[in-house]
């Protein structure tokens, strides 16, 4: 079983709007509530995967049970660790761009926090993704304490939570370039790879929106891209990429077919309008085609 930790689920409201002007009053042609945060999307794709999941997420008051509820359906292992404060609300604004708005979240009590992590860790997890932010009043090395040597654990945040998370060597993380450089200063996507893994990463995979990926590991480092740019909401790309790289892991399959799946898998995220959903279809027919190429590392190409 796979589980994944949503630290600070929200309920992601989607307004339709014609065309979003600061300072106006708009009509919303439609509504659409939904349970969300990166670990619920992460979730929802492994779901879609066929992986059996089990989702853990601090929940309170009437909107926790709305996500609880909506969970239940998709057949989803939810965990409710039940907490004071009912889950944050993020707004996104659609015209022909997405504007968000993210709320940061309740504030978790020490023993709130306590009460997750003993929910993450038993059962002992096969695979464990810690994904997105953490929510207020949890200490900022709070993935790196989920972090052990015997359960292999996919990372996907940034900051200082992800500085701190390769100190506790995770198997994988999983930023996208830019949370990538902002930790490590500077470099191109391979070099940001390499210095995550020189930093405490088993293995760094460093996405690149429509340009694809990075990944370096114990195996070698591939660059590996989608046939072309998709077009549609890439909200979620990187939380579809993260679901397939733990299915990967799941099935310890081989390095270049892992990053093949997990280029095809992200970009059929592009062929669905709502994160956490990928057009299963779409990631079929891209799967023959993703480039993907070998790098021989600066000591191998003197040699
Ligand atoms: N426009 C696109 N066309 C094709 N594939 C894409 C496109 N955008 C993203 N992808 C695929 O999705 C992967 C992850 O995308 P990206 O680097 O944007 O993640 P991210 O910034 O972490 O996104 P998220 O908002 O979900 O956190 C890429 O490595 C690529 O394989
Ligand atoms: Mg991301």
């Amino acid at each position: 079983v796979i589980t994944v930790l949503c630290a600070n689920p929200a309920l992601d409201v989607t307004y339709r709007v014609d065309r979003l002007t600061p300072g106006d009053v708009h009509a919303v042609y439609s509504v659409q509530r939904r349970a969300g945060g990166k670990g619920t999307n992460v979730a929802r794709v492994l779901r879609q995967l066929g992986e059996a999941v089990r989702l853990v997420a601090p929940l309170g008051g009437t909107d926790g049970e709305r996500y609880a509820a909506e969970i239940a359906e998709s057949g989803i292992e939810l965990v409710a660790v039940p907490v004071g404060a009912p889950p944050r609300t993020s707004v996104c604004v659609l015209d022909e761009d997405a504007t968000v708005f993210n709320e940061a979240g309740p504030e978790l009590a020490a023993s709130e926090w306590d009460a997750v992590v003993d929910a993450v860790l038993q059962p002992r997890p096969d695979v464990l993704v810690l994904s997105g932010s953490l929510p207020a009043g949890v200490p900022t090395d709070a993935y790196a304490r989920l972090i052990r040597p015997d359960v292999v654990t996919v990372v996907d945040a940034k900051g200082p939570v992800l500085a701190a998370a390769l100190t506790a060597r995770p198997h994988l993380v999983a930023p996208n370039v830019a949370e990538a450089q902002d930790i490590l200063g500077a470099g191109d996507a391979a070099q940001c790879a390499a210095g995550l893994r020189s930093r405490g990463a088993g293995s760094a995979v460093v996405s690149c929106g429509p340009d694809g990926l990075v990944a370096a590991t114990s195996d070698g480092t591939w660059i590996a891209r989608p046939p072309r740019a998709l077009s549609g909401n890439p909200t979620g790309a990187g939380d579809a990429l993260t679901a397939a790289l733990a299915a990967g892991l799941a099935r310890a399959a081989p390095w270049p077919d892992l990053v093949r799946d997990a280029v095809a898998t992200s970009a059929a995220a592009l062929g669905r309008d709502t994160a956490g959903e990928i057009d299963l279809d779409l990631r079929a027919e891209l799967l023959g085609q993703v480039v993907i190429e070998e790098v021989r590392d600066a000591a191998d190409q003197h040699s």
